[in-house]
């Protein structure tokens, strides 16, 4: 079959990796995944050929490994571009094992543009984070909001990884075109229930949490503070859905492919809005029909009170824009969740 061309997708396997997959695939073009499954699991590449009806190619490769990925480039022959998932995401592990971090986030990227280089693939998107915002003096946030020290390693892979790529610009010697996503906070499943996240262990993050909670899995979800100097006293967040997020990841591509991007730009990529993790909760309860066990506990460390995303420039350059709101997301984090029981079940 005649594809727009084919994009390495690294960390394909993962949650916001495998349903770009998807995305990429019915938008015509040629994804195949790079992911050693450190954190995500086959199953996911089961869903996402369940969606396709197709099998994706996957190179079961760590991108730390500049020689395993000179082999993958080699097999692959002409790869149009690539798309930078794979990192260790977890901020509180971050911060008991900084080394980790450097070694895998930082690693891998300079591992992946060594091998561009060397085998002349130019258009590049990276998955970086509103975290590189660490606490905003002004809200919503728009690119032009500074940069602040980041306050856990992980945050600090995703401010260098920016850095690299912006120094690889200002060189003067790259052909290299890259196009950093900051992505607010992804929520929500494929609407098929087939691919969704899969966290191992206690989730970190509050969605999982929360649809763990209704499914019996965890006891009671702990609201980690309602002492802010927000609306209703809890955190706001920009949650976006995993279906919008990905789909911000082939006009990325699109953009590249286009020959449109300056050498280095980074797009914030979230809705605009922000909800408190009480509102979330609630709709959480409309949407799902689970009454949810939860307590008002004490703040955690390191938090940011509010974020949320002005979302302008993604608009008018990329002409992305979300589709889903916070409503269909929990819906299908709920359909997620109970799918994965049945499965287990049978
Ligand atoms: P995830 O853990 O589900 O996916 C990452 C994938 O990369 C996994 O499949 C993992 O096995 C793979 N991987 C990790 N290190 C690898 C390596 N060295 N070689 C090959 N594969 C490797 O995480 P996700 O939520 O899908 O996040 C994807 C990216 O988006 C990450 O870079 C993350 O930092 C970034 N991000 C995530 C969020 C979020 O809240 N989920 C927010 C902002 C940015
Ligand atoms: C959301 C809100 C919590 C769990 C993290 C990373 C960030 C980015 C996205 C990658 C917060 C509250 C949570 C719980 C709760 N990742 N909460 N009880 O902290 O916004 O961002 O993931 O780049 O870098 O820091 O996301 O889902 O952990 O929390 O009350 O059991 O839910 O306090 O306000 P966060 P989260």
């Amino acid at each position: 079959m005649e594809t727009k061309g084919k994009i390495v997708v690294t960390g394909g396997a993962g949650y916001i990796g495998s349903h770009a997959v998807v995305e990429l695939f019915e938008a015509g073009y040629e994804p195949v995944i790079v992911d050693n499954f450190v954190n995500s699991q086959e199953s996911a590449l089961a869903g996402v050929q369940a969606i396709t009806n197709a099998t994706i190619k996957c190179h079961s490769v760590d991108c730390t490994d500049l020689e395993a990925l000179r082999q993958v480039f080699q097999a692959e022959g002409t790869i149009l571009g690539v798309i930078h998932f794979a990192a260790y995401k977890a901020v509180g592990e971050s911060v008991k094992e900084p080394l980790k971090y450097y070694h895998n986030n930082v690693g891998s990227l300079v591992a992946l543009l060594q091998v561009m280089t060397e085998f002349k693939v130019t258009k590049l998107v990276f998955s970086s984070s509103c975290t590189v915002y660490g606490v905003p003096d002004q809200l919503p946030v728009t690119e032009a909001t500074p940069v602040k020290k980041a306050n856990s390693p992980y945050g600090n892979t995703k401010q260098i990884c920016e850095d690299i790529l912006a120094d690889l610009a200002r060189s003067g010697g790259s052909p290299i075109h890259a196009i950093a996503l900051r992505y607010f906070n992804p929520v929500g499943a494929h609407p098929s229930a087939k691919i969704g996240e899969l966290p191992l262990g206690i989730p970190n993050n509050l969605v999982p949490f929360i649809t763990q909670t209704a499914i019996g899995i965890r006891e009671k979800l702990t609201v980690f503070g309602t002492d802010y100097s927000t609306p209703d006293g809890s955190n706001v967040r920009d949650y976006i859905h995993v279906v919008d997020l990905a789909k911000a990841h082939v006009v990325a591509i699109d953009r590249l492919v286009q020959n449109k991007a300056e050498q280095i730009e980074f797009f914030n990529i979230g809705t605009g809005r922000g909800n408190s993790v009480l509102e979330v909760i609630h709709t959480f309860e409309e949407v799902s029909g689970q009454k949810l066990n939860y307590v008002i506990g004490p703040r955690r460390g390191g938090d940011v009170p509010q974020i949320y995303a002005d979302v302008t420039k993604a608009t008018q350059e990329l002409g992305f824009k979300t589709e889903l709101g916070l409503e269909e997301a929990l819906k299908s984090a709920w359909d997620w969740e109970v799918s994965l029981k049945n499965t287990s079940e049978k």
